[in-house]
């Protein structure tokens, strides 16, 4: 059956907290360098968040309202929110109904999507669908995390601790006709629970009689765990591969692209999916040396940041790729729409 409806992104914004932390600071308290940290993640800085300032739900609404206003929309004409991330504000309610709040909305759909790195293009999948099949025509999708607070800056928490920052980022999705081109031309998502405990926070966890004890906050149990090699091999693996197949899908080579924005984990990671695929370094957003990590917000952050500095224009190819805890990896092919 043919579609009636197809999705386009109208919209991109991103806030990210002011308070900007160098590698130089980190070295306070971590046994590690700056010389490090650039070398084996391209990191510099990233930013953390400002108690009592920001929490991600407000983050979520900061970079909705900057959206909302590209799309010339305003809150109250959005039917659905869909909220990415593994910090939400509460353990539950999810961030999207607390997000909706500060939005002044009530009444409307909010659906979090707990799929860490990959959550935002899983969400973005979410959107498309629903828009395809006429069920709403107008979807907020927002990536938003408050991590660095989940680790800890010390020689213990130090492989997770120098990646991770803090920020949000969002799109307006619309309904077009079905004749449009530049639209979501596809998205692709997939997930491997063989590697759930190779990038984990496991406490405190449904799965023991008394969740949080004084015992774990000693043995630095609640501290996330990532086996940082293992997923980088897979990390170098599963991109390309999403990649390639949301290009042969839409019968377009690599050659077709335009921009990649890849979920910022590593930059050494982007270097060799841009190199193993022959893609020219200036087709592939990178801003992981401001940021650092982080997860749901990377690529709502870096795809608008990419459209402000003019790195897309209206028809061109835009591919979005992610991979993370899981695990889990997903792509979304684009032609831009603006
Ligand atoms: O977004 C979700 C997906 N996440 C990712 O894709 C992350 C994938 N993994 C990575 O990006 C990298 O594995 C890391 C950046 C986490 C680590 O880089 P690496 O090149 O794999 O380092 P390594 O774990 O192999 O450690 C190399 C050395 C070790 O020292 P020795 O044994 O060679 O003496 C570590 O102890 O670097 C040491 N090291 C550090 N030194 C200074 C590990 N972490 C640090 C640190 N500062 N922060």
């Amino acid at each position: 059956m043919a579609h009636l409806f197809r999705a386009k992104i109208t919209g991109t914004g991103f806030y990210v907290p002011e308070r900007v932390v160098p590698n130089s600071e980190l070295q306070l308290h971590i046994n590690t360098t700056d010389e490090w940290i650039q070398e084996r993640t391209g990191i510099k800085e990233r930013r953390f968040f400002e108690e009592g300032t920001d929490t991600v739900s407000k983050m979520g609404a900061r970079a909705s309202k900057i959206a909302l206003e590209k799309a010339g929309l305003e809150a109250k004409d959005i039917d659905m929110v869909l909220f990415a991330t593994l910090s939400p504000d509460y353990y539950f309610p999810g961030s999207g109904v607390v997000m909706l709040r500060e939005l002044g909305l009530a009444e409307i759909p909010a659906l979090d999507i707990r799929m860490q790195c990959s959550g935002f293009v899983y969400g973005l999948s979410v959107a498309d669908q629903y828009i395809r099949t006429g069920m709403y025509k107008k979807i907020l999708v927002v990536g938003g995390e408050i991590q660095s607070n989940i680790f800890e800056l010390s020689d213990r928490g130090r492989t997770m601790a120098v990646i991770f920052g803090d920020g949000a980022g969002a799109v307006v999705v619309e309904a077009t006709d079905a004749d449009d081109e530049n639209v979501i031309l596809s998205t692709h998502l997939h997930s491997d629970g063989r590697f759930a405990e190779e990038l984990m926070q496991q406490h405190p966890s449904s799965n023991k009689k008394v969740r949080l004890t004084s015992e774990m906050l000693d043995n630095g149990d609640l501290l996330p765990y990532m086996n940082g090699q293992l997923v980088f091999k897979h990390a170098v693996k599963r991109f390309p591969e999403a990649i390639k197949e949301a290009l042969d899908k839409n019968n377009y080579t690599i050659d077709d692209l335009d921009l990649l924005i890849p979920h910022q984990a590593n930059i050494r990671i982007a270097e060799y999916v841009q190199q193993s695929m022959g893609l020219p370094a200036e087709k592939v957003y990178n801003n992981i040396h401001k940021y650092g990590n982080t997860t749901a917000a990377s690529i709502p952050i870096a795809l608008s940041e990419a459209i402000d500095m003019g790195k897309a224009k209206k028809g061109d190819l835009v591919c979005m790729a992610a991979f993370g805890s899981g695990f889990t990896w997903a792509s979304a092919l684009v032609k831009w729409a603006y």
